[in-house]
C-alpha cells in the first residue's frame, strides 16, 4: 500500500503512482474548497466522519485517501467541497475534531485556495480541460472562407468530433483527406517549400528532411497527427493531442509544460489555400512540427508552459505574449542573418518573406520587454524579437518565470509524467538526489574520456 492511492471521484481507481501531490491541489475554476484529515487505521472510521458531511448535507466532489506518511497506524483524507458548501465545513471541522474523538490529528484548508488558480499535476489532467474551448467545429465567423460551405462545415464538426472524444494515452484517429484537402494541402507544401531553405531557421531545415522521411511529409499527403506524435516523442518527448476548437491561453500553455501541443487536424478551405483565419494542420504540421523535434527549442517552449501553472491571470496574458512573439512568431539570430522560427512565419508564404525585409522593427527578445508589446492579429507583425539562441531565450524565460508571484516552484517529472511542487523538503530532497545521480554520471563519463 506504500505510495497508494485510491482516487473515488467518477469511479476511477488509480493506484501506486502517486506520491504527495494530491495535497497541494488548489482551489479550482469551480470554486472547490479542500481540505485534509487524518484517521486511525480502524474499521467504520471513515464512514462516522462522512457521517458529519451527511448530516450538513454536504456532497463530497472529491475525496482521495492513503496512508498517513507521519503515522504508519492513520490514514489521511483529501476532500474537496464546492465553494457552496464552504461555509459550514467549519462545523465540520469541529465536528471531527469533538465527535470522533482523538481520531482527527490533523486538518488544514488549502492555504493557497484562494490565490492559486488551478493546473493540471498529472499529463492525464488535460482530459479535464481539453473540451472548455472558445468555438467548436462548424462554428465559423462570417468572414471565413468556408462560412457559406455546409459540406465544409460539417467536415469541421467530423473534425472536432474527434478531438472532443480524444482522452490522453489513446492513439489519435487518422483521417482520411479528401483530394480537395490534399490539394489545398499540396499548394501550401510546395510555396513553401521553396522559401525554407533561405528563410527557415537551421534547426527548422535540418528536421524537415526528417519528417518528409519517417512521418510522410509530400505535396501529395497529409501527414497523420499519430504518426508526427509518434515521432515528436521519439526525438524530444513532445506529444501531439487533437483539439476541438480555442483554448484559453492558461489551458494552452499548460500542456506545453507537460510537452502536449493541442494541434487542430482540419485544413483551411480551398478556396484560399494561401490563407487561413485560424490555425489549421497546414499551420500546426508545417510551422510547429519541426520546431518541437528540436531538443534546445522543445525545452523553450516547456519554460513557458511550466511559468504558467498556477500564474495569476494578468502573468499568463504576459506568458501569451512571450509566447505570441516567439513560438508563433520568434526570429533568431543564426551567425550573421536573422532566420524564422515562429509557427506563423514558416506557415505563411506572404509574412515569411516580409518577416526578413526592412519593413518590420526587430527588437532583442526580453520577455519583460516582449510580454507588454501589443500585436494585431489579422495582419502583418510591425514588430518582431530576434532571440539570441533557443538556449539564451530559455534562460531568459527561466529568469522571467521567477517574476512570476506565487508560492512555490514547479518541476516536471517526465518518469511519472507529473508536475511536482517544490515547496516542501520531501520534494527537494528528490530533486537534490536526482541532480545528484546526474552529477555522478557525468563525472563518470568525464573520467572515462
Ligand atoms: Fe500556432
Amino acid at each position: 500500500m506504500d505510495a497508494g492511492l485510491t482516487q473515488i471521484n467518477g469511479g476511477l481507481e488509480r493506484k501506486g503512482s502517486l506520491t504527495s501531490s494530491y495535497l497541494e491541489e488548489p482551489l479550482n475554476k469551480s470554486g472547490v474548497v479542500s481540505c485534509i484529515f487524518s484517521l486511525k487505521e480502524e474499521v467504520g472510521a471513515l464512514v462516522e466522519a462522512l457521517k458529519l458531511f451527511e448530516e450538513k448535507g454536504i456532497n463530497l466532489t472529491h475525496i482521495e485517501s492513503r496512508p498517513s506518511r507521519k503515522n504508519n497506524e492513520e490514514y489521511e483524507f483529501f476532500i474537496s467541497v464546492d465553494q457552496a458548501s464552504s461555509k459550514v465545513l467549519d462545523e465540520i471541522v469541529d465536528g471531527l475534531r469533538t465527535q470522533i474523538r482523538g481520531q482527527v490529528h490533523e486538518l488544514s484548508r488549502n492555504k493557497q485556495k484562494d490565490t492559486v488558480p488551478w493546473f493540471p499535476n498529472d499529463i492525464q489532467d488535460l482530459d479535464r480541460f481539453a473540451n472548455q474551448i472558445l468555438s467548436y467545429g462548424s462554428e465559423l465567423d462570417a468572414d471565413h472562407p468556408g462560412f457559406t460551405d455546409t459540406v465544409y462545415r460539417a467536415r469541421r464538426k467530423e473534425f472536432a468530433d474527434i478531438a472532443y472524444n480524444y482522452r490522453h494515452g489513446q492513439p489519435i484517429p487518422r483521417v482520411e483527406y479528401t483530394a480537395e484537402e490534399k490539394a489545398t494541402w499540396g499548394t501550401v507544401f510546395r510555396e513553401l517549400k521553396t522559401l525554407y531553405p533561405t528563410h527557415a531557421c537551421r534547426e527548422h531545415n535540418r528536421v524537415f528532411p526528417l519528417l518528409e522521411k519517417y512521418c510522410g511529409y509530400r505535396e501529395d499527403n497529409i501527414p497523420q497527427l499519430e504518426d508526427i506524435s509518434h515521432y515528436l516523442q521519439s526525438c524530444t518527448g513532445f506529444r501531439l493531442r487533437p483539439v476541438a476548437g480555442l483554448l484559453s491561453s492558461r489551458d494552452f500553455l499548460a500542456g506545453l509544460a507537460f510537452r502536449v501541443f493541442h494541434s487542430t487536424q482540419y485544413i483551411r478551405h480551398s478556396s484560399k489555400p494561401m490563407y487561413t483565419p485560424e490555425p489549421d494542420i497546414c499551420h500546426e504540421l508545417l510551422g510547429h512540427v519541426p520546431l518541437f523535434a528540436d531538443p534546445n527549442f522543445a525545452q523553450f517552449s516547456q519554460e513557458i508552459g511550466l511559468a504558467s501553472l498556477g500564474a495569476p491571470d494578468e502573468f499568463i496574458e504576459k506568458l501569451a505574449t512571450v509566447y505570441w512573439f516567439t513560438v508563433e512568431f520568434g526570429l533568431c539570430k543564426q551567425g550573421n542573418e536573422v532566420k524564422a522560427y515562429g509557427a506563423g512565419l514558416l506557415s505563411s508564404f506572404g509574412e515569411l518573406q516580409y518577416c526578413l525585409t526592412n519593413e518590420p522593427k526587430l527588437q532583442p527578445f526580453e520577455p519583460e520587454k516582449t510580454c507588454q508589446q501589443k500585436y494585431p492579429i489579422t495582419e502583418f507583425q510591425p514588430v518582431y524579437f530576434v532571440a539570441e539562441s533557443f538556449e539564451d531565450a530559455k534562460e531568459k524565460v527561466r529568469r522571467f518565470a521567477t517574476t512570476i508571484p506565487r508560492p512555490f516552484s514547479v518541476r516536471y517529472n517526465a518518469y511519472t509524467q507529473r508536475i511536482e511542487m517544490l515547496d516542501n523538503a520531501q520534494q527537494l530532497k528528490n530533486l537534490a538526489d536526482s541532480i545528484n545521480g546526474e552529477i555522478s554520471i557525468l563525472c563518470n563519463a568525464l573520467r572515462k574520456m
